[in-house]
């Protein structure tokens, strides 16, 4: 062992004797027709990844009907979906954790129920996004959530969370990164709200506190992981401040709730003017030396 790469020594993550650090990221593959996880061809997928203590996590997961922004995406909201991925958990050998998700206003009219508007911190729309192929994307003009609303969204999440562990994932991570309903409350290009939920730092995460807490109450925080994205600007939606706002979700809120890991992107590198040099401008490390628990790491590795 003592000649094996970092990488593939084996590691401690609270409870779970993982065998190596190689991580497989959430990857939203958009083939579970229905909002049902399909055990046939997903078993196999997730298996062919799987090795015997590493760690799996899952494609995102929405949390409701109103959370979906992508079509056949997996959803852990009805009793169908769970007894779709127990089947599915049950082929992987390896620590498997549930990735749960909703993409606020990063949504079309034709993922909603009945057509409505998706939900958000704000009534701002998504500008059309042009994807690497050419085609572009547009997105519904969301509905801005009333204060009194947010607590049924946080109870979502806690719901969804029971639900991934009653179909046997070991964990659950909040995708609380890349532009979608988390964001759009944390970044301030984003949230123009003048409520408990807007405005300062503090009220900025309040959303993001509260769903955290709600679920490390409900399947414990020993089973739960956080994904943030601070520099990512994806879907129009950045921070002015990203490593403030990063610091201060960890300080405030992952590390007094005792969250076993903290999965974060890479910031991407970018063109210096001046000198047409490829550069960092930031990094993660302070993150990783702030959070007390296990740090993940993922982008362009
Ligand atoms: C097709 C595709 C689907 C993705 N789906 C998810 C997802 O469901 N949840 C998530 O948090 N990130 C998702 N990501 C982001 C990846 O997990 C990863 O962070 C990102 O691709 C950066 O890593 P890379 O530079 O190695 O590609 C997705 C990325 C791609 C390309």
């Amino acid at each position: 062992m003592d000649s094996a790469p970092p990488l593939l020594t084996p590691y401690k993550m609270g409870a779970f004797n993982l065998a190596h650090r190689v991580v497989l990221a959430p990857l939203t593959r958009c083939r579970a027709y229905g909002n049902v996880a399909q055990p046939a061809h997903m078993s196999l997928y997730y298996c062919q990844r799987a090795t015997l203590g590493g760690l799996l996590i899952s494609e995102a997961c929405a949390v409701s009907e109103a959370a979906r922004g992508y079509p056949d995406v997996p959803g852990l909201w009805t009793d169908e979906q769970v007894e779709a991925w127990k089947l599915i958990v049950d082929a992987v050998h390896a620590v498997f954790f549930a990735q749960i998700w909703h993409t606020g206003r990063v949504s079309a009219p034709e993922f909603q129920p009945n057509g409505q508007a998706p939900i958000s911190s704000t009534d701002k729309q998504v500008p059309p996004q042009v994807s690497h192929d050419g085609h572009v994307n547009t997105f519904a003009v969301p509905r801005r959530l009333e204060t009194n609303e947010i607590p049924h969204v946080v109870n979502e999440f806690r719901i969804a969370a029971r639900n991934a562990i009653k179909a046997g994932f070991d964990g659950v991570e909040i995708h609380a990164a890349n532009g979608y309903l988390f964001d759009q409350f944390m970044k301030d290009s984003t949230n123009d709200r003048d409520d408990m939920y807007g405005g300062t730092l503090e009220n900025r995460c309040r959303f993001t506190a509260e769903v955290v807490a709600a679920v490390a109450g409900e399947v414990g925080a020993d089973r739960l992981g956080v994904r943030l994205s601070p520099f990512t600007d994806y879907m129009d939606c950045s921070d002015s401040d990203p490593e403030t706002l990063a610091l201060h979700v960890i300080h405030r809120t992952l590390n007094p709730t005792g969250v076993l890991y903290c999965h974060m992107l890479e910031p991407r590198m970018r063109v210096n003017p001046d000198d047409g040099k490829l550069t960092l401008p930031h990094m993660l490390l302070p993150f990783r030396k702030a959070f007390r628990g296990t740090f993940i790491a993922s982008g362009g590795y």
